[in-house]
């Protein structure tokens, strides 16, 4: 156990956000457009994703590296058979000093309402949903399957019900798609408890056609808030916390907001990244990652050495791409980014 390691710029390892599945129900044009994610689109083959006791096994490695948080991601997680037994593997680690880990989980919404409750009962402790608007024709076009509102909405409202939270949602903004959609969302969710945040449309991967005028500045975003409600700036509750925090003043909630493109927070970021398939990447921008698997099939190594492979790793860590791009500085060429349906954003 080492509290200090550190990477190259002085930054702890904390969040460790695992992806369970490449496949997806939805197509999300900033994710999976169906353009490339078609019918001919080829998802990792079963024999090369992790099983949930080589997560349990990894997960526990970097717990014992300094983890605190872990974020299980997809694709789309609850598309993974069985999710709720790695739940419960997750939810029995504890930090070095004993301590329970803040686990929590990333979902599209779609099949929450069958699963809230089996989440729970594993140990989840807090859940985020992804909805990008209220209105039906526009959510559908961002979903691109023609899903409904009201279904993600049954799943947000069965995991209240089952006790899962503090709930968050997550919003992604694109300009000229779904940003009218902006204030309708915050009127609906203000006063329930659930904290939404608008995310600033990223261009992460390669295929999702990413143009910044189709990006809302947040700044820009909050202007439009501050035009309908009276909110004030709330202080980060963790630190290398994604997400500016904005109180209503009446008392009635919370919303935040992610500006990854406008105001990089690449300066405290904490988080490593594990594929589907074992590799770890320390960067959501990454152009590659390190394969972890094979310490654990095969030539299977010691607890100790995996440990060691990953503190290798972290403390060789100088990604700040989001800075870097901020910056205009050249950007690795030639290399193809991770895709977010691969890596769970
Ligand atoms: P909380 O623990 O509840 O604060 O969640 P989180 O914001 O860490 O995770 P979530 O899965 O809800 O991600 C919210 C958005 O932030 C998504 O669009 C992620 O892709 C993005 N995001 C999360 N971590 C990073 C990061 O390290 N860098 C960048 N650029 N974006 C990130
Ligand atoms: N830009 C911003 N957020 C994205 N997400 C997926 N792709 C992008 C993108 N290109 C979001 C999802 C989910 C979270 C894990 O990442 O909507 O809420
Ligand atoms: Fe699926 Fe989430 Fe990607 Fe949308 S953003 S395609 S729901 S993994
Ligand atoms: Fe962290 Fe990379 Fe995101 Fe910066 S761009 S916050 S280094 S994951």
């Amino acid at each position: 156990a080492d509290g200090s390691l550190a990477d190259t710029l002085g930054r702890p390892l904390r969040d460790l956000r695992i992806s369970v599945t490449d496949r997806c129900n939805f197509r999300c044009s900033y994710c999976m457009p169906k353009q490339v994610f078609d019918k001919h689109y080829e998802f990792l083959p079963h024999a090369d994703l992790l099983s949930f006791e080589e997560i349990t096994r990894v997960a526990r490695a970097f717990v014992a590296q300094g983890v605190e948080k872990i974020r299980i991601t997809g694709g789309e997680p609850l598309l993974r058979r069985h999710l709720e037994r790695l739940i419960a593997q997750l939810a029995e680690l504890r930090t070095p000093d004993g301590r329970l880990l803040d686990l929590t989980l990333t979902t599209n919404g779609s099949l929450l309402a069958r699963k809230a409750q089996a989440l729970k009962d594993a140990g989840l402790q807090r859940i985020t949903v992804s909805l990008d608007g209220l209105d039906d024709a526009i959510f559908q076009r961002m979903n691109d399957v023609g899903f409904p509102v009201a279904d993600v909405l049954a799943g947000i409202e069965a995991a209240r019900a089952v006790g899962l939270g503090p709930i968050k949602v997550n919003m992604v903004v694109k300009r000229g798609t779904n940003d009218h959609e902006v204030l309708p969302m915050a009127r609906h969710f203000k006063g329930t408890g659930v904290t939404l945040r608008f995310i600033e449309f990223m261009d992460v991967g390669e295929t999702n056609d990413w143009r910044m005028d189709e990006v809302l500045p947040s700044r820009e975003l909050l202007q439009r808030l501050q035009a309908e409600f009276d909110l004030q700036p709330l202080s980060a509750s963790a630190p290398g916390e994604t997400a500016e925090r904005w109180g209503h003043a009446d008392g009635s909630g919370e919303i935040g907001l992610i500006s990854s493109v406008t105001q990089a927070f690449c300066g405290d970021c904490n988080r490593a990244r594990l594929s589907t398939e074992g590799r770890l990447y320390t960067c959501l921008f990454a152009t590659q990652g390190w394969d972890l698997r094979h310490l654990l099939r095969g030539s299977a190594v010691s607890d100790a050495a995996l440990q060691d492979a990953i503190a290798a790793v972290w403390s060789q860590r100088g990604d700040r791409y989001s800075q870097l791009r901020a910056s205009g500085q050249a950007l690795p060429q030639g290399e193809r980014r991770v895709e977010m349906h691969y890596i769970g954003g």
